[in-house]
């Protein structure tokens, strides 16, 4: 960790790191688990010390000095005496260092998380109304987010509609996704496990589900489990494929549309194959291949009845072999 400038050693879980949130988590924040984590800590902890030892002692002092000085029978108000120039260089000079040091804390975090290093693991993560993918050096698609522990992960990003923002709090990162440019963000994640990844910014009906899992590999295990899935996904038939889609990447149809029948942003895929189904904008239509493959590349050229023109256009995201396998996979949703 040579891009940092002192010993970052997350050590034990202690009472004093509970409170002071150094290794597990505390009242304020989930337990640290990236390098970024360690600046952004840092910085809060300082800011929230500071500021509670003020509140504490203005509070304090007023009180004293309300009850000490309050109007009292032959005690009226008094001149002022002249300014006290020491005693105002010392309340101006003290907090001018206290807000120094606070920006000192924060500015050297930003310049490190806004700097990935050299070399950094790329994956690239696409944002969409509501979920995410993330496509890995291999060709590989997730929708959850797989990364090597102690090897810094450079993401970079775009949106496919809205802004949204990827946000990490165990790692303390937030960026925002853009259409039509991109952005970047990094991290070192420090101990295995699982962390929740949220959109944070608000981006439309099914927003507060547009969340997604940080999946932290032991060493060793993250390339393992990268050619494990590449394989699995490259084996699948197309039935097993388009459930594949219909659930993950990319912009899994699962967020809008359900497979037992329920109500959602968009109708149900349960049994329609071979339905005619009726459209706001359209005469009624049988559901067939042909059908299913404009709705999913032309959304808007027929509206279902009583269902709101929401969905993203798929045009140019998927692959005619893709779109097969998603018409074979609602065929079997009897
Ligand atoms: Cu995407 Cu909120």
């Amino acid at each position: 960790m040579t891009f940092l400038p002192w010993n970052l050693s997350l050590g034990t879980r202690t009472a004093a790191g509970l409170i002071f949130g150094q290794s597990g988590g505390s009242f304020w924040m989930p337990p640290p688990s990236a390098t970024s984590a360690i600046w952004v800590d840092r910085a809060f902890y300082f800011i929230l010390y500071v500021s509670t030892f003020f509140f504490l002692l203005i509070v304090t002092l007023m009180t004293f000095f309300v009850i000490r000085y309050r109007r009292r029978e032959g005690l009226g108000p008094q001149r002022s005496p002249h300014h006290h120039l020491a005693l105002e260089l010392t309340w101006s000079g003290i907090p001018l260092l206290l807000v120094i040091a606070m920006f000192g804390l924060g500015f050297a975090g930003y310049i490190d998380m806004r700097t990935p290093p050299r070399g950094a693991y790329e994956i690239r993560v696409s944002g969409q109304k509501w979920n995410w993918s993330f496509q890995y050096p291999n060709g590989y698609v997730d929708t959850n987010l797989h990364v090597p522990i102690d090897v810094p992960v450079k993401l970079t990003m775009s949106s496919k509609d809205v802004i949204h923002s990827l946000f990490i709090p165990a790692f303390r990162i937030k960026q925002d996704l853009l259409p039509d440019r991109y952005t970047t963000m990094w991290f070192t994640a420090t101990r295995p496990g699982e962390y929740d990844l949220l959109c944070a910014e608000y981006c439309g009906t099914s927003h507060s589900e547009m969340l997604a899992k940080v999946i932290v590999h032991r060493p060793g295990e993250f390339e393992a489990w990268l050619q494990e899935a590449q394989k699995r996904r490259q084996n699948l038939s197309p039935v097993e494929l388009g459930r594949e889609l219909y659930l993950y990447a990319p912009g899994g149809c699962a967020v809008c549309h359900s497979i037992d029948g329920t109500r959602k942003v968009g109708p149900s895929f349960k049994g329609i194959y071979g339905q005619i189904h009726e459209f706001e904008n359209a005469p009624p239509t049988l559901v067939d291949d042909n059908y299913i493959r404009e709705s999913i590349l032309n959304p808007s050229a027929k509206i279902r009845k009583g269902y709101p023109d929401q969905m993203t256009v798929y045009k140019g995201q998927l692959s005619d072999e893709q779109i097969t396998a998603l018409i074979e996979y609602i065929k079997t949703l009897k």
